[in-house]
């Protein structure tokens, strides 16, 4: 006799994680078990592209017809009476309901590449992203899509080097101008650089190397004002310490090279589309966005009417990305999505032993001044209290004494931290900014941004804090010796 209990079928698995905490996000968003394998981890989908079943099948999915997301597990068009297991729900096409039409080619997106997609997009509370071949590709394509030539940017000052070289040489040769602002708190100063011609707002959590965390709901609130949207580099802060769309960004972008993948093997990048900025009435204010509102040929819609709340993510893909070329490779994407299962508990270690770390060097006589926002004597602590719970990365400034000489010895006298350049590894780094980020810049901007001679730019690994403080010791022992 079989009870009722026997005889049930097994529970549906879980396919949408929204209203999942973000340690089982992080894990589970954007995979889905394989009907047909059975693998429980999503595979690296190695193929350039896609077979079409029909002659009229090429036809549909050129013209964009076709619906499908294409996600690993999920198989597209399945006839289970053909033997061919169908979706996880069953349903033949478009299982998700999402209506990403079928991919033609892997430049365009990857089954492999869409899991890490779909689970950044879940853990930044975003409605899609899109991966990239790096962090410099994501900055690019997710401007790209918004500016063109005569347009006009006006980012935060403090921002990664490499961005403001991006912005200063390729972007300016390309025709769109960037100014800066800096001091993100002067609304006068904001109103000053705006113009007709501006397209966005740029700035970064957690700006590297002086952790100068700026007010982000107050940039936000400028954007509003001038229908622009708020483009966010995230890449220091990472989903799992601040989410920059619950404080009214438009966009996120990431280096994924960096924490989200997590252990310093492969670049990458993603733009993430919070969903939420008005296209429309941006449009109407005079700030126009082409690719995302104009229809791109006769007879066929806007992405805006035809994908809703994701059509940024889809200007990005379909209209910068599919043109340029950055795609992500697949093997990239799969060290992507298993890097961020681990995010938050890395992270965790990661700030812990930052606090630790920045507390222990400020005491040292060896040390100047320290520049984490996490740390009570900071002059941002009050932004890093109320944004980040008072933990601003591991990314960070110490600046020795004796200038360039003192720097020298310091970071020739570590043993376990590497000198080079990244951040956002399992093992520690260091590197001298004057003389590398910062090396191409005039000394007045350096100055101004107060990238001194003896400023060093460490980035804490995974390592016992304990270590790492005995390496450090041994670093400003040789400081001492010089001194
Ligand atoms: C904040 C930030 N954004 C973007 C980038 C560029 O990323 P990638 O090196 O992956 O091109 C970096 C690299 O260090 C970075 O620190």
């Amino acid at each position: 006799m079989s009870t009722e209990h026997e005889t049930r079928a097994p529970a549906a698995p879980v396919t949408d994680w929204a209203g999942f905490d973000f340690d089982t996000r992080q894990v589970h968003a954007g995979a889905y078990p394989d009907r047909n394998s059975g693998l429980r981890v999503p595979p690296i989908a190695l193929s350039a592209g896609y077979v079409f079943d029909s002659f009229d099948d090429q036809v549909d999915r050129f013209a964009g017809r076709e619906l499908w997301r294409g996600g690993i597990g999920l198989t597209r068009g399945a006839d289970p009476a053909a033997g061919v297991a169908a979706g996880v729900d069953g349903a033949a096409e478009d299982p998700l309901g999402v209506g990403e039409p079928a991919p033609i080619y892997s430049r365009q997106g990857n089954p492999t590449n869409a899991v890490a997609e779909d689970r950044l997009a879940s853990l930044e509370g975003g409605t899609a992203a899109v991966a990239v071949s790096s962090g410099q590709a994501a900055i690019s394509s997710a401007l790209f899509a918004i500016a063109q030539a005569g347009d006009h940017i006006v980012s935060t000052a403090s921002i990664y080097g490499g961005t403001r070289i991006l912005f200063g040489r390729s972007f300016k040769r390309f025709g769109i101008e960037v100014d800066y602002v800096w001091d993100a708190d002067d609304d006068a100063e904001w109103e000053r650089a705006i113009r007709p011609s501006t397209k966005a707002i740029y700035t970064e959590t957690i700006p590297n190397p002086r952790n100068d965390v700026t007010d982000l709901r107050r940039i936000a609130a400028v954007a509003a004002r001038h229908n622009l949207p708020l483009v966010v580099d995230n890449t220091v802060g990472t989903p799992a310490l601040i989410r920059p769309f619950e404080h009214g960004a438009s966009i996120v972008v990431h280096s994924t090279t960096k924490f989200l993948t997590g252990h310093g093997a492969a670049v990458g990048g993603a733009i993430v589309d919070g969903g939420t900025f008005d296209w429309e009435a941006a449009d109407r204010a005079g700030r126009s966005f082409p690719l995302v509102t104009a229809a791109p040929r006769p007879g066929l819609g806007s992405l805006l009417d035809r994908f809703g709340d994701r059509a940024y993510a889809r200007a990005v893909r379909e209209a910068v990305v599919n043109d340029i070329g950055p795609s992500l490779s697949p093997f990239t994407g799969f060290l992507l999505h298993q890097g961020m299962e681990t995010l938050s508990l890395r992270m965790g270690r990661h700030v812990d032993s930052s606090l630790r770390i920045a507390a222990w060097l400020a005491e040292q006589p060896e040390v100047e001044s320290v520049d984490y926002a996490g740390l009570p004597s900071n002059p941002l602590h009050a932004i890093a209290e109320r944004d980040y719970a008072g933990r601003t990365g591991s990314v960070f400034g110490v600046t020795v004494r004796g200038g360039v000489d003192g720097a020298r010895a310091f970071v020739d006298g570590l043993r376990v931290f590497s000198r080079m350049t990244g951040i956002g590894d399992t093992r520690s780094m260091i590197i001298h900014p004057l003389s590398s980020t910062h090396a191409t810049f005039a000394p007045e901007l350096n100055e101004r941004l107060g990238i001194t001679p003896g400023l060093l730019r460490l980035s804490i690994g995974l390592e016992s804090a304990d270590d790492l403080i005995r390496d450090l010791r041994g670093g400003l022992d040789c400081v001492g010796r010089r001194g």
